[in-house]
């Protein structure tokens, strides 16, 4: 009797999954699927990747490749991506033949920020001030609308900051966007935030939402250095971010794991960006909470019911960039000493200026005494 791949079932140990790219989180996702029995197939158009060191197969071929997506179809019994930039289209095509989450549109929406940003004000969900921009004769007029000081940003592509400039004045914002090349870009008004929290949540295919505790960032040059759980914000404004996400994961429709950032100011929130995949400051719930962001992401793919999350004590994670391996005296083994650190290390064959490596999560009783430990850790 024939089968059809397409109609989601709960798959059984065994299963194959597939993972579009092969970067550090595919290697987590393939290592949380390796834990619960499920082998993954990778397809990443590099030799080697984090990702395909630690899973069965790996299709060495390009996200748009079709004979290549044909064959991740044929292999695999469900597929996610870890990248989010993949062709809206390579997931389209593969769900003609099997199980995809998250869906396409969902990826669309957050490839690009002018329709995140639309999707969030079409939704009702808080977001400040923004103007999308195709053509330079737009900008003046646009920074006008903004309070003096905006972040001019390329629509696509953007991430640890790139992509971006902070203007003051009109003529800065028109030069940033013919330096972009002239790209589709969002011109957003600056806001003077307290903090930055993101909640990251799963969303399964019966329409369970369940989200980790809110986390506080910090970033320095872009690219974010520590992640405080739990955020240090009001009890309003954790209960806000996090209704907030689950609202947007079910306008989404979402299926998997969604990573929602927001500006908190005083007690409001307004929306940044979504990721839709596992994201950064989700890492710390692989060893403070009872299942981490990719524990759910398979289950979520697999078709089993979103665990319910708990978190078991404070933490804060601390990226290792290639800037602190590069440094001098640095040494693994300090860092490994740690003894309530947690070290996840992506296996990257080289170590360049503001690439990610590797993460600690530092587990402990109050956040204060682990921020200082952070510190102390930097100046190993
Ligand atoms: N409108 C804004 N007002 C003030 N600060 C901003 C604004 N937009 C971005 N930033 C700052 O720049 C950082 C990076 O911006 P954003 O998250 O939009 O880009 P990104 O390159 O996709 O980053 P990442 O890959 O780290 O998520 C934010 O976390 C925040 O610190
Ligand atoms: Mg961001």
């Amino acid at each position: 009797m024939a089968t059809d791949k397409k109609i989601r079932k709960s798959l059984p140990p065994g299963a194959t999954l597939g993972v579009l790219g092969g970067g550090q989180l595919g290697r987590m996702f393939s290592q949380a699927a390796s834990k619960m029995g499920y082998r993954v197939c990778v397809l990443d158009p590099a030799a080697d990747s984090p990702a395909a060191e630690v899973s069965a197969t790996h299709i060495k071929a390009g996200f748009d490749d079709q004979a290549a997506l044909a064959e991740l179809a044929r292999v695999c019994d469900a597929v996610t991506t870890e990248f989010e930039n993949v062709p809206a289209d390579s997931l389209r095509f593969l769900q003609n033949s099997v199980p995809v989450s998250p869906p396409p549109e969902a990826v669309e929406i957050a490839q690009n920020r002018n329709r995140e940003k639309s999707f969030f004000k079409d939704h009702k969900l808080p977001v400040n001030t923004c103007v999308a921009l195709t053509d330079v004769s737009q900008v003046a007029v646009a920074f006008e609308s903004m309070s003096g000081k905006a972040v001019i940003k390329t629509a696509r592509f953007g991430y640890d900051g790139k992509g971006q400039q902070v203007c003051t004045s009109a003529a800065e914002a028109e030069s940033a966007f013919e330096e972009f090349g002239g790209v589709e870009c969002i011109l957003e008004d600056f806001v003077p935030f307290d903090c930055e929290v993101s909640v990251v949540l799963a969303r399964d295919i019966y329409g369970n939402v369940e989200t980790f505790p809110v986390v506080e960032n910090q970033h320095i040059n872009g690219i974010l250095d520590l992640c405080i759980v739990p955020a240090r914000v009001p009890a309003s404004v954790l209960e806000q971010a996090q209704a907030i996400a689950a609202s947007l994961a079910e306008a989404l429709d979402y299926v998997g794991v969604l990573a929602i950032e927001m500006f908190v100011c005083g007690e409001s929130i307004s929306l940044n960006e979504i990721a839709p995949r596992p994201h950064n400051s989700g890492h710390y719930t692989m060893d403070a909470c009872n299942y981490s962001q990719f524990d759910q992401q398979v289950r979520t793919l697999i078709g089993l019911p979103v665990a319910k999350v708990n978190l078991h004590q404070p933490a804060v994670m601390l990226n290792v960039l290639g800037d602190l391996i590069l440094s001098d005296g640095f040494d693994w083994k300090k860092v490994q000493q740690v003894s309530n650190g947690h070290v996840h290390i992506y296996g990257k064959t080289e170590a360049r200026i503001a690439r990610k490596m590797a993460h600690i999560n530092l587990l402990g009783d109050n956040v204060e005494s682990l921020l200082s430990e952070a510190e102390s850790l930097k100046r190993l």
